[in-house]
């Protein structure tokens, strides 16, 4: 059956580079985008486009009907920042739209669901280093919170009434397309666009701060080979650690002094200290590699020098 996606979410970070992505291997018409508003540069750049609610089950599937959707990346959600100023909102997007995607599948309106989860599933009693797949998972944020419960929910739908649904616990995710918002881990983003333009940045954690963090090119990749996994490879259907890289603040601005020797780096830590105190500093990703062969290949080396070079060229 010819496939047509739908990316919930299309304008975020991951939802750019992913719907240019998918296009570029399965053509313009075959992915829809969709998001809340429309893109700030206009919908033309997008079309196709929806303006659509993710979590308005009879909303998505108007579109499913209308483009004959076979699969969906759900990438709206907000982030554990934001999540923490708005629980109540937070909470309520980010499981109305899983339960209503994971409910059109359920409905066999669409045959295949990517939904991503994140390091924030784990919480200040999980073992911070190497964590691995399972391990204690008591988060502290409304954002782990809402992941954990939809990583259930995902397992939930799939033994229960076979649905296709794919998972990766996102670790922090550098890029240059288009800016994270509302996220623990934008630092490692700012840090870049501040350093080329001010030439120096103020970072709101500590600088012996380790998060596990990936360049948005091995993201994708990985997205992209775990939605095309043969089904029977899928061995875990709640959500997968995925690991690529792990380094402190101060660890980023020295790779990043070794291109632009001026930059000067300072220490601000704010209440987002307390929440990426609670994530793990590395993650343990064995199952990814063993089931569906996922490799990374950015290290942090290679991914600030095209990090710096890709924002210089824009
Ligand atoms: N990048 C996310 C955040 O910082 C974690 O998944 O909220």
């Amino acid at each position: 059956m010819k496939q047509c996606i739908l990316i919930l979410g299309a304008c975020g970070q991951i939802g750019t580079e992913l719907t240019q992505k998918l296009r570029s291997m399965y053509g313009n018409h075959a992915v829809i985008a969709s998001d809340i508003r429309e893109p700030i540069s206009g919908c033309s750049s997008l079309a196709p486009f929806e303006i659509l609610d993710a979590s308005n089950k009879e909303a998505i599937l108007k579109v499913v009907q209308k483009y004959q959707i076979t699969q969906v990346y759900l990438l709206a959600a907000m982030l554990s920042v934001t999540a923490e100023k708005y629980p109540a909102e937070a909470w309520r997007l980010n499981m109305d739209s899983i339960l209503a995607v994971l409910d059109l599948a359920k409905e066999q309106h669409i045959q295949k669901i990517f939904w991503p989860s994140s390091i924030a599933v784990f919480g200040p009693s999980t073992p911070k280093i190497k964590t691995s797949q399972k391990t204690i998972m008591e988060p502290s944020t409304v954002y782990g919170i809402s992941k954990l419960s939809g990583e259930f929910w995902c397992n939930y739908y799939h033994e229960q009434y076979g649905v296709d649904v794919r998972s990766l616990r996102y670790p922090g995710i550098i890029s240059w397309k288009t800016k994270p918002g509302g996220g623990t881990t934008d630092y490692a983003v700012d840090i870049f666009f501040k350093a080329l333009k001010e030439g120096k940045y103020e970072c709101f954690l500590a600088k012996d701060t380790r998060l596990p963090m990936m360049y948005m090119e091995d993201a994708v990749q990985a997205t992209i080979a775990l939605m095309q996994a043969d089904r029977n490879r899928i061995k875990i259907r709640s959500s997968y650690n995925l690991a690529a890289i792990d380094f402190t603040p101060e660890e980023i601005s020295e790779e990043i002094k070794k291109h632009l020797p001026d930059f000067e780096m300072s220490y601000h830590p704010d209440f987002r200290q307390k929440i990426a105190d609670s994530w793990p500093q590395s993650i343990e990703d064995a199952e990814a590699r063993k089931d569906w062969g996922w490799q990374h290949e950015f290290n942090l080396e290679t991914m600030t020098r095209d990090m710096i070079h890709q924002l210089q060229k824009k």
